[in-house]
């Protein structure tokens, strides 16, 4: 497995392979990698097989993350994530710095960003108002570093994948977009680098996050008016004294805008705060 620390490094790389006809797969992260991540390699690798390169990026990428958010203290092991890197198969890994991605920021003369104007505007986009444009930004960026054939990213973050797939529908990235399914540990709750900031407690009470998933897709046989779901899940919160529901949402998957009726095929994702630490997840009824 190759390191690739700065930009001309991965470009040459990048270059080579292409000139090549070498098939490249990215699988961006912010590295604090879990099975979950490791279960999009699978998938990358899958889709350009044994002679393609596997390219998984490590970036905790400041620009989408809010002031009074945990950039600073976001959990890094990068010397762990190579050795998971290593056993999961991955060609590649490329951890760049900030110097570098983002050239005179501190400065205040870095400013191309890219911005997606219509689905990053409700729930995740509501609840954290810079955070997709510098998710649209660092991605763009790192599509035309690494210049992937395919690219994989998980459901868990489903209005982050439905926003960067329609990014690269509408500026033309080459890409193969992949979606893989949500990993999620023995009790349901999804995996997440941010279940460490979790204390025993709160960790006990996160499953409660899965649990409104499966109550509501047993609901949903028959349509049920959203309002009313919502009014019963703020009750179902209360079984959780430690969680805060931030929001709950019911939405066509295809256009992300707010359904009045549920549904079968209805998508649902919810936010909810245990102390400082936000939790999301989602799912198809
Ligand atoms: P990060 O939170 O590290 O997640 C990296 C990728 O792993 C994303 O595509 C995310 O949806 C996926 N993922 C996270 N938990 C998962 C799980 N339990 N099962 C399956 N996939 C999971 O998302 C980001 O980083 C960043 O916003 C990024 C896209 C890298 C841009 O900075």
């Amino acid at each position: 497995m190759q390191l690739a620390t700065s930009i001309p490094a991965m470009q040459r790389l990048a270059k080579k392979w292409r000139r090549a006809g070498v098939r490249i797969a990215l699988v961006p992260t912010m590295g604090f990698l879990h099975a979950g991540h490791l279960s999009l390699v699978q998938a990358a690798r899958k889709r350009v097989g044994a002679a393609g390169q596997v390219v998984l990026s490590i970036y905790v990428n400041p620009t989408q993350f809010g002031p009074h958010e945990d950039f600073s203290r976001y959990p890094r092991d990068l010397q762990r994530d190579l050795q998971l890197c290593r056993v999961a198969g991955v060609d590649l890994v490329f951890a760049p710095g900030d110097a570098e991605m983002y050239p005179g920021k501190s400065a205040g003369d870095y400013s191309t960003f890219v911005i997606e104007e219509n689905i990053s505007q409700g729930m995740e986009g509501a609840a954290r108002p810079t955070h997709f444009r510098g998710v649209t930004t660092v991605v763009a960026k790192l599509f035309n570093l690494v210049r992937p054939d395919v690219a994989v990213f998980g459901q868990k973050d489903f209005q982050q994948a439905a926003v960067l797939q329609r990014m690269t529908r509408d500026l033309n990235f080459p890409v193969q977009f992949v979606i893989a399914p949500t990993l999620r540990e023995a009790d349901g709750l999804a995996m997440s680098s941010r279940n460490k900031y979790l204390n025993p407690e709160q960790r006990a009470q996160a499953v409660i996050l899965y649990h409104a998933l499966q109550a509501v897709r047993a609901a949903v046989k028959k349509p049920v008016v959203a309002a009313r779901l919502k009014a019963d899940l703020k009750q179902f919160f209360t079984a959780a004294p430690l969680a805060r529901l931030d929001y709950v949402e019911f939405f066509d998957p295809a256009t992300l805008a707010p359904v009045k009726q549920v549904r079968r095929g209805t998508h649902m994702a919810l936010a909810v705060f245990f102390g400082n630490t936000r939790l999301i997840d989602n799912v198809r009824l």
